[in-house]
């Protein structure tokens, strides 16, 4: 029997997020996710973490927002106690060639991807700190690590969750909490099903293994690394991309 946790992720309500929070239930009896706007996607999520026999909750709540994560963290801690495992998952996209991209989108993206992690961890980081047990993990792209053109935003939000994790890594280190990141590839999931068939052919050129990923191949590598098993592993960045970046 594991030790009474409780995790926290976000952007948990479909895709990638929801099979890591169902994949978590072997690592904690709570789990809470954060979503944007989908409430019956995400008492769905929470239907079946039940059924697994975890305690589950869901909170609508914009990650960009650090007013409002602080106060929906400390509505968690208040149901389930302190958080212990922390899975950054929420994103978006707004793709377009840099020459057209406005400011606008150029922000909004990086507000969610990557200030919403900062303001997610920097919510849970005590609760970490004084356990001295933790477990960070932000959910980058492989876009992150090789550029792609018309995600000037994406890639470069991507980008700097790397940086905050190797950051937070050091930070942490003598403490027991650990901080990495999983760079998927091209994943079968609504965000990529807006690609047209020449745009996903293309893409599927680019990959040695020739398919998309499922959402439980990134649940099962972000499961591992939120386990008791991976306690050495801190600051690393782990592709699930069937060879794509290499
Ligand atoms: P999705 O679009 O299916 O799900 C995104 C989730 O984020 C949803 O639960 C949504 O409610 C939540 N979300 C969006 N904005 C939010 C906000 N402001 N505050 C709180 N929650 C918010 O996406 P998918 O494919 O499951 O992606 C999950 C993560 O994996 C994202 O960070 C994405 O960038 C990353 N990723 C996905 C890849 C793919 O091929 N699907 C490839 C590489 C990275």
């Amino acid at each position: 029997m594991s030790i009474p946790r409780t995790a926290l992720i976000t952007g948990g309500s479909r895709g990638i997020g929801r099979a890591i929070a169902l994949a978590l239930s072997v690592h904690a009896q709570q789990i809470a996710i954060f979503y944007a706007g989908n409430q019956q996607a995400a008492e769905q999520t929470v239907s079946l973490l039940t059924l697994q026999g975890v305690q589950a909750m869901c909170l609508c709540c914009d990650v960009s927002d650090p007013v409002k994560v602080k106060e929906a963290v400390q509505q968690v801690r208040a149901a389930f106690g302190p958080i212990g495992i922390l899975v950054n998952n929420a994103g978006i996209n707004k793709d377009g060639l840099t020459l057209r991209m406005t400011p606008q989108d150029f922000d909004s993206v990086l507000q969610v991807n990557l200030a919403g992690a900062f303001h997610c961890i920097q919510a849970c980081y005590r609760d970490m700190m004084q356990a001295r047990w933790g477990r960070i993990l932000n959910i980058t792209s492989v876009a992150g690590l090789m550029g792609n053109p018309g995600q000037a935003n994406y890639a470069s939000a991507k980008a700097g969750l790397v940086g905050l994790t190797k950051t937070i890594a050091r930070e942490l280190a003598t403490r027991g909490v650990t901080c990495n990141a999983i760079a998927p590839g091209f994943i079968d999931t609504d965000m990529t099903q807006t690609m047209d068939e020449k745009t996903l052919a293309a893409a599927m050129q680019q990959v040695p293994m020739g398919h998309m990923g499922k959402a439980e191949d990134i649940a099962s590598a972000a499961a591992f690394l939120c386990s008791e098993a991976a306690g050495y592993i801190t600051g690393a960045v782990l592709q699930v991309d069937g060879g794509m970046y290499m």
